[in-house]
């Protein structure tokens, strides 16, 4: 028997109804906020992560899954969304007709991380992104979005971490400092950390080794570092946030595992997934177009862990079944053809129907319609046929009335009502 891969997983019905539930709310708030979708495709040019990301990061480094292609070049199953966002924006001149852009994309990402419970390696996101507003008012309109998202799914236990990890103006003297702190407490990093973290100190932030989190407690703040244009930034953040009666936590050590953030980062933490806490993470990535080869426009942006938001609501207060309104149980040949044509009928007119159309006695037809909960049975032998009348069954009350075959479809739908 050939088995799934390890990480992988298949999304099976039962399982689906909530996914799609998830969907249509973020969906909902998207196109009410004035988001459009946009499709991309899940290979690219290995590059175009390692230059976005960042070569230095635990994504670029181990988890990507690239390949050469037939002519050799080397192609990525995408890791994430931002950057092929990014590359279509800069490709298609998508802000030629308005400096202002929003686009939200759904769909699978690729990352070979080590497998467990909220961590897999192909995983979903729901991603949103901005393109075109320096304010840091559309950040904290991102945050108010997706804490909309979580509360219109019923999720209590979600807390939003904000941090801002300044621009390449002040950033270097926090890493000045953070590098100072780092040497004398190197004997207690992890391998690698203690590899990178010259290149790239703001990692060792990220590090979920428990003696990296231990060593690196004293660490220094970056919003202690910020240059007057980045504190006004993350304050007007905190402020708009407090307007909106969003709560959130200022988290030093929020630094995101990808390099093309500047000023604003947030997680959405929860504390039902064990160690996979983070439900959704973004923030602004302003210089990323630009690096990228396209114009200098800010841009901003959040993705949600699909799978791990699935995981988290409780799937019991969530009676997504669609249940069958009729369940057509018709008992021998002729009517069977019939069945057929009135569930066809019931369909177009948007009713939820189930037929039988298997050789199993009229009991047995009712044992599964109960264990679908369909609400109605249409029981249709070739005698009432004969007679031009079918019964039809309410399951919750039992009663039972015959309904002329003649107008049928109108019949029920006068019942359903
Ligand atoms: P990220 O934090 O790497 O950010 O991923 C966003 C979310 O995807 C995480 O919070 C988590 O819920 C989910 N996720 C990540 N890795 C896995 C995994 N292996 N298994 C299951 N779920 C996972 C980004 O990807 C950025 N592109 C977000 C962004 C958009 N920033 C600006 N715009």
């Amino acid at each position: 028997m050939i088995q799934l891969i390890r990480g992988f997983k298949d999304i099976l019905p039962g399982e689906t109804e909530l996914w799609q539930h998830i969907e249509k709310i973020a969906k909902e708030i998207f196109e009410t906020f004035g988001f459009q979708e946009i499709r991309l495709p899940v290979l690219e040019r290995s590059e175009l992560f390692a230059r976005s990301i960042g070569a230095d990061t635990d994504i670029v480094e181990k988890e990507m899954y690239t390949f050469p292609d037939r002519k050799g070049d080397l192609l990525t199953m995408r890791p994430e969304a931002t950057a092929s966002v990014v590359r279509a924006y800069i490709q298609h001149k998508l802000y030629a007709n308005d400096s202002v852009r929003k686009f939200y994309t759904i769909g699978p990402m690729f990352r070979r991380e080590r497998p467990q419970k909220g961590r897999y390696r192909q995983f979903y996101q729901i991603n949103a992104e901005v393109f075109g507003i320096a304010s840091p008012l559309i950040d904290a309109q991102l945050i108010f979005m997706l804490s909309t998202i979580f509360s219109k799914l019923g999720v209590a236990d979600i807390a939003t971490h904000i941090n801002s990890l300044g621009c390449p103006v002040c950033r270097p003297d926090f890493k000045k400092a953070l590098l100072t702190l780092l040497a004398s407490i190197s004997d207690k990093l992890c391998s690698d950390c203690l590899r990178r973290h010259k290149k790239n100190p703001l990692r060792v932030l990220d590090c979920k080794v428990p003696s990296c989190k231990d060593a690196i407690s004293e660490a220094p703040a970056i919003i202690d570092y910020l240059c007057p244009e980045c504190k006004d930034h993350f304050n007007t953040i905190k402020a708009t946030l407090d307007t909106l009666a969003i709560p959130y936590l200022v988290d030093k050590n929020l630094v995101r595992g990808l390099d093309y953030y500047t000023r604003t980062t947030f997680e959405m933490q929860t504390g039902s997934l064990g160690a996979q806490s983070a439900v959704a993470g973004g923030g602004r990535y302003d210089g990323l177009v630009k690096a990228l080869g396209g114009p200098d426009h800010p841009a901003t942006g959040f993705a949600i862990g699909l799978d791990r938001l699935a995981e988290i609501i409780s799937a019991e207060s969530n009676d997504l079944s669609r249940k069958p309104e009729i369940f057509i149980a018709p008992l021998g040949n002729q009517s069977k053809t019939k069945a057929l044509e009135w569930a066809c009928l019931l369909g177009l007119e948007g009713i939820r129907t189930e037929l039988n159309l298997t050789d199993r006695s009229l009991k047995s037809q009712m044992k599964r319609a109960n264990k679908l909960g369909a609400t109605h049975v249409i029981i249709a032998g070739d005698n009432e046929l004969e007679q031009g009348s079918v019964i039809m069954r309410n399951m919750l009350t039992k009663e039972q009335v015959p309904i002329p075959v003649q107008g049928l479809v109108a019949n029920i739908k006068q019942i359903l009502k």
